[in-house]
């Protein structure tokens, strides 16, 4: 008999203590180098736990300048602090329109909404009449808050609904809003702009030495005493430096390595597994990975063909509406994912469009 499968890829080794402190979704308790930042934004939102007014806030930064955690931890904090206030997170690349955000929003309150049928006014009602009966203060985060505009649906609507939450509900929302695109602001409309913006908090993106201490923070909680070589952190860090100082690429560089020396059965982890994550991690997240649902399947479908015409999309997703389809499409150009010229010319409707891959 062959030796047992489970007997021959145990490993005696033990890397990790805790690898779950490393998956991106992971709240830290402690984070080095924000602890202003975190002041900052739980500054701005006291007034919603003694029923006052909040100061909208903008928070600015790259990818994995630690904005999604610091908002996470001041809302959870808030939550745990206070009865009066309804604390929604809301990420915009899963609820990139005004309906389904207002749905959210109403769903936090505890109203339930069928998922289709239902009009935005209706959800609007129902928002209010929580908020009658309740009196609790919504503080709503909108995370990647820039994804509203890519839609050509004026989805971004929603922004203007809550920068006058006083008219619309009878009671005022703090919002915070979330964004690593320096457009955000030029794009904003005038009028909301003063009221949505009261507060602008820039995240800058971490030093090597930042990310070493983040690293640091994190490994005594994910791996065993003594599994890391001394020069592990300091060039996940470097790496990750190099990359806009993204905290998401040094974590997860660290956490394929520790997979690396765990699948060797290494006593430790050392330069040469973090050299193999370099490779198999790349530059870290992207667009692309970001996409749900139709837009991904739409941009896969170009993608894997690298050009076709939009009757071909229109052909391949009959399901849909054509002008459903040519929302992804012009999703996707702002994206900057594809592009999408009119055959013969421009300004001709009704023509045939050939949408290629951007590389
Ligand atoms: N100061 C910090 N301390 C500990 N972990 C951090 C810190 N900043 C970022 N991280 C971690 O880095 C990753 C990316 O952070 P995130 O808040 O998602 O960044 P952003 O929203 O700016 O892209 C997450 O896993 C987060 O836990
Ligand atoms: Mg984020």
């Amino acid at each position: 008999m062959a030796e047992n499968i489970f007997k021959k890829i145990s490993t005696e080794n033990e890397i990790f203590q805790d690898e779950r402190v490393l998956m991106p979704d992971y709240l830290p308790e402690v984070m080095p180098h924000r602890e202003k930042q975190i002041e900052e934004v739980a500054y701005g939102l006291k007034g919603a736990a003694a029923g006052k007014k909040t100061e909208n806030m903008l928070i600015l930064g790259s990818s994995g300048t630690g904005k999604t955690s610091t908002v996470r931890y001041v809302l959870k904090q808030l939550q745990e602090y206070s009865q009066k206030v309804v604390p929604i997170y809301i990420n915009c690349w899963e609820s990139s329109t005004r309906h389904s955000i207002l749905n959210n929003i109403a769903t936090a309150l505890g109203e339930f909404v069928p998922r289709r049928g239902v009009s935005t006014d209706e959800i609007t009602d129902k928002i209010n009449e929580v908020l009658r009966k309740e009196r609790k203060t919504p503080i709503i985060a909108l995370d990647e808050v820039d994804r509203l505009f890519a839609s050509h649906n004026d989805e971004e609507k929603v922004l203007y609904d809550l920068a006058r939450a006083k008219e619309l509900f009878s009671t005022d929302f703090g919002v915070v809003a979330i964004t690593n695109s320096n457009e955000f602001l030029v794009r904003l409309d005038q009028r909301i702009r003063s009221s949505l913006v009261q507060k602008q908090i820039v995240f800058k993106q971490y030093s090597p030495q930042e990310l070493k201490d983040i690293l640091k923070s994190r490994a005594k909680l994910a791996f065993c005493p003594e599994s890391l070589s001394e020069e592990v952190m300091p060039l996940c860090a470097a790496r990750a430096a190099k990359n806009n100082g993204d905290a998401r690429l040094a974590i997860n560089l660290l956490w394929k390595a520790g997979k690396m020396a765990e699948r060797e059965n290494a006593e430790k982890v050392g330069e040469g597994h973090v050299r193999k994550a370099f490779e198999e991690v790349g530059e870290g997240e992207s667009v692309e990975d970001k996409l749900q649902g139709r837009e991904k399947e739409v941009y896969e479908f170009v993608r894997e063909r690298e050009e076709v015409t939009s009757s071909e999309l229109y052909e391949k997703f009959k399901d849909e509406t054509d002008r459903n389809i040519r929302n992804y499409i012009s999703m996707l150009v702002s994206l900057n994912l594809i592009t999408a010229e009119t055959k013969g010319g421009v300004g001709k409707r009704g023509n045939t469009r050939i949408i290629k891959v951007k590389k």
